[in-house]
């Protein structure tokens, strides 16, 4: 793909985000708080984790209907692996779970599955269920329901610039392909407009190691519901006060 092609691509987002009354193009959500959730209604992190997967079909939907046109949710970060091995083996069940049940709602709803992160070094069987959640829902035209998964923005970035230096050792690079818009097609987010809104759940005040190159402009909006209470009615209310903020990228 040649960079006129991206920017192409970028510009026609906007133009029909403008059309649709600043609806964002792209939302962001960090899902924080499943534990404290469970602790606060004397429930195990297990339980505050199935609760969380629930929210994560309703704001699915709702992103769907309202149109949105990419929903990308934190789902597991490179630093998660670092939690008791109970709690990473239930996360990456849980995952399996809800992917494989999920598939089928994803195509009546007409939504695309995508993930970024280092999927590869994810169990074989969530892998497995990955690619026939994406292949499966592929030709879907409407919202795309991005997952990162073993994702952290900091890794990204380190294998965008090697997989630069194998292009460049290859000779398929100049170095004035290596502007803003060239980088960013090494990034896992290539056919992506960057994130209008980034939302955080439980009141933490943190961006994680989430999207760092892509919420350069984006509008942070932290919540102080925890995730497995956050409603639709919570995110519309977050798209209100979106459209509500003056954007100015940098210009007055
Ligand atoms: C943060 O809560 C949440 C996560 C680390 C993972 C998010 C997972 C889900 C929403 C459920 C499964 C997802 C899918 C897509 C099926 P926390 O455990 O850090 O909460 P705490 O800070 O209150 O302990």
């Amino acid at each position: 793909m040649v960079l006129d092609e991206r920017e192409e691509r970028v510009a026609k987002f906007f133009r029909k985000m403008k059309r649709t009354k600043c609806l964002p193009a792209h939302v962001a959500i960090i899902m924080d708080g499943n534990g404290r959730w469970a602790k606060i209604h004397n429930l195990s992190r297990s339980q505050g984790h199935r609760k969380g997967a629930e929210r994560v079909r309703e704001i699915t939907e709702e992103a769907a209907r309202l149109k949105i046109k990419v929903l990308t949710l934190y789902a597991f970060s490179t630093e998660n692996w670092r939690r008791p091995q109970k709690e990473v083996d239930l996360l990456m069940r849980l995952l399996k779970f809800f992917l494989s049940r999920e598939i089928k709602n994803l195509k009546k709803n007409n939504v695309r599955f995508e993930c970024i992160g280092r999927i590869e070094e994810l169990p074989p069987p969530v892998v497995k269920v990955i690619y026939q959640a994406k292949q499966e829902t592929r030709k879907n035209t409407g919202l795309v329901l991005n997952l990162a998964l073993n994702y952290g923005g900091r890794t990204e970035i380190i294998d965008a610039v090697n997989k630069i230096i194998k292009a460049k050792q290859s000779g398929q690079l100049t170095p004035s392909d290596i502007d803003e818009f060239g980088f960013s097609r090494y990034l896992y987010t290539i056919d992506l407009p960057d994130p209008d809104l980034l939302i955080r759940t439980s009141g933490e005040q943190r961006i994680s190691n989430f999207l760092l190159w892509q919420i350069s402009y984006s509008e942070l909006l932290f919540c102080k519901k925890l995730w497995p209470e956050f409603s639709a009615k919570d995110f519309r209310n977050c798209i209100l006060t979106y459209q509500k903020r003056k954007r100015r990228f940098g210009g007055i």
